[in-house]
């Protein structure tokens, strides 16, 4: 079938999330570079919204799945049967992660995550209330648009969770706010979809600690900063945070659909009784996507250097410094290219793919690129961003 012939029918029988979907007709994905079926290749700035963090189809990750898949994959419903790969990857994150999280409860996307993390403090703690940020996004589940930031996307689907308060982000007053009714409170260290806006260590300090005093659980939506994409493994570790949950998803599963949270073993067995079956998932942990994540995790362990987010965010910031009237946010590999007006983006986003350059916007900013390369990504690839956005933007 012709790749225009599938596009017609891609518009016609797959449900549509806009009237404008970017539209490339996928022919394979290898590394950094995604081709087309009308023979073209673009230069992957975006990786899936920070999934592709390796790049796409790493052989170490194709290998894992081929092989798992070959094996066994469903066999029971979450958390009954003992599965090699996702034993295996819990200990692998437990062990990477720290602070005390020994547990990983899996799930299958970021938004799930987030429902089982809110579930979790509501049990844990007894309490009913919530608190998260502007400028926030957390998922597309009724819990997790709860928490939204920005009602825009969210005011069609009331009643969502009652309970939710929405502080401002970075303001350390504001989070006074938080008391001995709330159960827990979300955030995320690197704020995603309103344009890569990193939070102040001492505002998450602050927070971390406000939370301690009211007896609130602190939880943190690593699911676009996870895996390697702002430095560390998770961003929070270039901090001295010590939250109770980290909810993660995205790159996790090496391009196949993961999430998770991590918790204390103390703090997850509250989903263990009263009554039991705190949170249930039918392919939560999927063997074949465990062994993805499992072999993903290796890779960015021993094959990614510990300083190539540093040095991608270097290396843009000084290539695209002299673009004017433009600024940079972000940290590591999650950069956003501010360019002054949603309409110099709209301008000049179609411009960007048509000349072989992938890159997007954000959610609640349409006013910059999202410039969030595989870690895999060349210094010769980045010359090409650089080009690519020069010719563009100059
Ligand atoms: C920070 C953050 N949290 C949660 C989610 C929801 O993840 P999912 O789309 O896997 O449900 C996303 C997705 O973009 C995200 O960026």
């Amino acid at each position: 079938m012709k790749g225009s012939e599938l596009k017609n029918l891609f518009l016609h029988h797959v449900g549509q999330t806009s009237g404008d979907p970017m539209g490339i007709s996928i022919e394979r994905a290898e590394g950094c570079v995604i081709h087309s079926t009308d023979g073209r290749e673009y230069l992957d700035c975006i990786s899936g919204i920070s999934v592709a963090s390796l790049g796409h189809s790493h052989p170490r990750i194709v290998e894992a799945v081929q092989e798992q898949a070959a094996s066994y994959m469903h066999t029971m419903v979450y958390g009954e049967h003992v599965q090699g790969p996702q034993v295996r990857l819990a200990r692998a994150i437990t062990e990477a992660i720290g602070c005390g999280l020994d547990s990983v409860y899996f799930v299958n996307s970021g938004s799930e995550a987030i429902e089982a993390a809110l579930k979790l403090a509501k049990r844990a703690t007894g309490r009913r209330q919530t608190v998260s940020f502007k400028g926030a996004y957390h998922g597309s589940s009724h819990g997790a648009l709860s928490l939204m930031g920005d009602q825009h996307f969210s005011n069609g689907y009331l009643p969502l969770v009652p309970g939710n308060t929405v502080l401002d982000y970075n303001d350390i007053q504001g989070i006074q706010r938080i008391g001995a009714e709330h159960a827990a409170v979300v955030v995320e260290v690197i704020q995603s979809e309103s344009g890569y806006c990193p939070a102040k260590e001492q505002f998450l300090l602050s927070l971390q600690e406000r939370c301690r005093s009211v007896g609130a659980l602190l939880i943190l939506d690593e699911i676009q900063t996870g895996f390697g994409r702002s430095g560390p493994l998770f961003a929070f570790q270039d901090t001295a945070l010590q939250p109770d949950m980290v909810a993660m998803a995205k790159a996790m599963g090496g391009g196949m659909p993961l999430g998770g949270i991590a918790a204390s073993k103390k703090l997850m067995d509250h989903f263990t009784e009263h009554p039991v079956l705190g949170h249930i998932t039918t392919f939560g942990g999927h063997p074949v996507s465990c062994a993805a994540a499992l072999a993903s995790l290796g890779v960015w362990q021993e094959e990614i250097d510990k300083g190539r987010a540093q040095a991608i965010e270097k290396g843009l910031r000084k290539r695209l410094a002299d673009i004017p009237q433009t600024h940079i946010s972000g940290k590591g590999a999650m950069l956003a290219l501010h360019l002054g007006s949603s309409k110099r983006m709209w301008d000049n986003v179609h411009r960007a793919w048509d000349k072989g350059l992938l890159i997007d916007w954000f959610l609640y900013n349409d006013a910059a690129f999202r410039l969030a390369p595989p870690l895999i990504i060349t210094d010769e690839q980045l010359d090409v961003i650089s080009e690519t956005l020069h010719e563009l933007l100059a």
